[in-house]
């Protein structure tokens, strides 16, 4: 079944070399994607973009012309990946300097292999035994392409790698170009900018260590600058990468448009021996014709079947509760019970104990590193609370921080050489806390065994796995002065590396993605981990703008969105609980309210509330996502649909911020229904107008639309669309 809001995928895909004219055509889903042998031996990009007809034929590649004494055609060709030699000042994929102190890298074609939908092409220096092997990998249903790099040393004496990308995507002249990209920071990440790309350069990137809130590594452009959701065509890619990271977009001298991507070549430094390789990150692209919304739609489809690790149809998100807000480091057996009890009495499926359970933690300036029951606050260990939660028919999950640690530990005091450090210098701290350096065998070897231990000895079916400070003095001391850099790319392949060992002795825990809210969601973490936390900011109301943006990279299938308190700790605005539940239900519903001060009737909405998002889930967290109306810009209404993939149920949430002058809500009007489809529409929760047939066409809802009564501050309302006639 193909789901809806991704065109019609029935065509097949391919990959093929035509020998004649050297160039291969990559074609799947709507899209297609060509690139060749130019004369000089290059790999030319010669086209990305809307599938065309398979009898199309391009001619041999040839390299563009210089422009004059100052940019040879080096800086004017549009290549797949480049090395910085020759006189290049675009940005090049990779930079080399040899014991002998050249310079100067010029890659040219080897050889290449076809292997059912991937493509390997192999590309080798001039003169030196440099060999890079350029992956690419298309995904049949979307169309987006998987790319990366891996150089090999085979000269005999080791070289130093100073910026590795995963290799260049290529678009043609233009000056009609639009990027947009998401920023942020704690308690206030995912904002969506939009910008005309102009000569010169735009980069995007971390120099945290990890992925960071600043920028995420997203980025989509697209061609006319039309604001349309749903129509024109827009390119996009995503880093797969949880360390420092750069995407740089350029604009070139003859407005051609190149996008590279890969670690951050600042502090870079990788020394690679004869016979080793680097292998770069994952950076995936793709085109949709179908707009932003389009873009987002095959995204979200692409991370839930195949970037996931429970892909091609991971378990829906359990509804959680979460203590945090509720207890903060306040939490011990009796607590935990009472609020286990209260959750599942509406219907939470998963619960979840937060920071304060571990070593003498009793707030954030004690214990990360000593990872074991806190003896006062839980005499028997976890059973007895383990034991409680099966009894009330939820799972149980666990609050970690597993890369850090506090000066004040027993893990500091014995290994004080296992933080990140530059010797002799100040060692600065961040929430109290320092970073241990996973990038050694030994700091790896001990949170692989922790987590291992305690995954063995307790019944724990989920980690939120936390990371709540960026690095700084990234020294490694205990390796040569010339390796030391490498800390910034082994840090992460042992963080990769310990998720998957543990994954692979505890297959049936599911884990989260958390960094002090959204600062390390990204899709190479999104391999190792069932879903993210967008943001500490749980304030309903923001998270319409935080969610908003998430959605335009990630799927709600893995946003996790919590019902907190009122007025909330953020903003100290008060907002209805119906109002709080959905905006949370918008993606996957947990709640983090203290539970203790809910009256009777809080209880009531909330079981309402679970009950009616267990209906909808699957269309929430499986389907279609339509952004009917935006929040962004200081927009007074909020409305998305989801429709679920057989195009039988849509959802829709409405929100207004205030009303004013008397003016109604807008009408709303659906997409991706079906237009000969017969459903009957009900309110979740608000009032639908009277005005408005009970049941009518797919067409109907889509072309007259649907009025709703929302008047007042802080409003909200929900309806559902089920088609009857089938
Ligand atoms: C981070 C997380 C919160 C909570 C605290 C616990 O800030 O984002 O959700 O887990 O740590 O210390």
């Amino acid at each position: 079944m193909i789901p809806a809001g991704i065109n019609a995928q029935t065509k097949s895909s391919s990959i093929r070399f035509d020998k004649q004219t050297q160039v291969f055509h990559i074609d799947a889903a709507d899209m297609s994607y060509v690139l060749g042998i130019n004369e000089q031996k290059e790999i030319q990009a010669l086209y990305w973009g809307k599938r065309l007809n398979a009898a199309d034929t391009f001619g041999v590649p040839h390299s563009a012309p210089g422009l004059s004494g100052f940019d040879s055609s080096i800086n004017t060709t549009q290549q797949e990946f480049t090395g910085w030699g020759g006189g290049q000042y675009v940005e090049p994929d990779l930079k080399i300097t040899f014991p002998d102190g050249n310079r100067d890298l010029v890659l040219q074609y080897v050889s290449h292999i076809i292997e059912g939908d991937k493509l390997t092409i192999v590309l080798k220096d001039i003169s030196r035994d440099v060999f890079v092997q350029l992956e690419y990998q298309v995904d049949t249903t979307t169309g987006i392409l998987k790319r990366s790099a891996q150089v090999q040393n085979k000269t005999s004496a080791p070289l130093t790698i100073e910026q590795i990308a995963s290799g260049t995507w290529n678009l043609p002249r233009g000056t009609d170009y639009r990027l947009r990209y998401l920023t942020g920071r704690w308690a206030g990440e995912w904002s969506l900018h939009e910008q005309i790309i102009q000569p010169g350069k735009t980069t995007l990137e971390s120099r945290r260590g990890s992925t960071g809130a600043q920028n995420n590594p997203w980025f989509a452009i697209d061609r006319n600058g039309s604001n349309d959701q749903d129509h024109g065509d827009v390119w996009f890619g995503a880093l797969g990468w949880s360390g420092s990271w750069q995407i740089n977009v350029e604009q070139d001298e003859v407005q051609q448009i190149r996008v590279t991507g890969g670690p951050n070549s600042f502090d870079f430094g990788y020394r690679l021996a004869p016979g080793e390789h680097l292998q770069s990150p994952d950076f995936y692209g793709g085109y949709s014709h179908d707009g932003i919304g389009g873009a987002s739609r095959l995204l979200h489809r692409f991370e839930i079947s195949t970037i996931l690790p429970h892909g091609p149809d991971p378990k829906l998100r359990p509804v959680l509760y979460n203590s945090w807000e509720a207890t903060e480091f306040k939490v011990d057996e009796a607590g935990q019970e009472a609020l286990a009890e209260k959750a599942a009495s509406i219907g939470v499926e998963r619960f979840v104990m937060d920071d304060g359970w571990f070593g003498q933690r009793s707030t954030d300036h004690a214990a990360l590193g000593d990872w074991y029951v806190n003896p006062v606050k839980f005499p028997h260990g976890l059973k007895p609370l383990i034991d409680k939660v099966h009894s009330l028919g939820m799972d149980f999950g666990l609050w970690v921080e597993p890369e850090m640690v506090n000066p004040d530990s027993d893990l500091y005091r014995k290994h004080p050489d296992w933080a990140l450090n530059f010797t002799g210098r100040p060692r600065s701290e961040g929430r109290n806390q320092l970073m241990l350096n996973l990038a050694r065998p030994d700091v790896r070897e001990y949170v692989f065994q922790f987590l291992d231990k305690m995954l063995n000895e307790n019944d724990i079916a989920f980690l939120k796995w936390d990371y709540n400070r960026n690095w700084s003095e990234p020294g490694w001391p205990a390796v040569a002065p010339e390796d030391q850099k490498k800390v910034y790319i082994a840090y992460v392949q042992n963080l990769y590396s310990i998720l998957e060992e543990l994954r692979a002795k505890h297959p049936r825990v599911e884990i989260e993605s958390c960094s002090g809210g959204g600062s390390r969601i990204d899709l190479g973490i999104m391999r190792y981990t069932d879903e993210v936390w967008p943001s500490d900011n749980t304030d309903a109301f923001d998270r319409l703008l935080i969610q908003d943006g998430f959605t335009y990279a990630y799927a709600p299938a893995v946003m996790m969105a919590w019902v907190t308190d009122s007025p909330t700790w953020v903003n100290q605005r008060t907002l209805s609980l119906e109002y709080r539940f959905l905006s949370s239900m918008q993606g996957s519903l947990g709640i983090g309210a203290n539970l203790n001060n809910w009256k009777p009737e809080d209880f009531a909405t909330a079981k309402k509330m679970v009950a009616q998002y267990k209906q909808i889930r699957e269309t929430v967290q499986r389907g279609s996502l339509y952004r009917l109306i935006s929040p962004q810009n200081g927009s007074e209404q909020s409305v998305t649909e989801t429709v679920s993939k057989d195009q039988s149920q849509a959802v829709t949430f409405a929100f207004l911020h205030s009303s004013q002058m008397l003016y109604p809500f807008p009408r709303i009007y659906l997409r991706g229904l079906r237009p000969e489809g017969i459903y009957k529409i009900s309110a979740i929760d608000g009032k639908l107008s009277g005005d408005i047939p009970s049941v009518a066409s797919g067409a109907f809802w889509m072309q007259h639309g649907v009025d709703i009564e929302l008047r007042g501050d802080f409003q909200a309302a929900a309806f559902s669309l089920e088609a009857v006639d089938r």
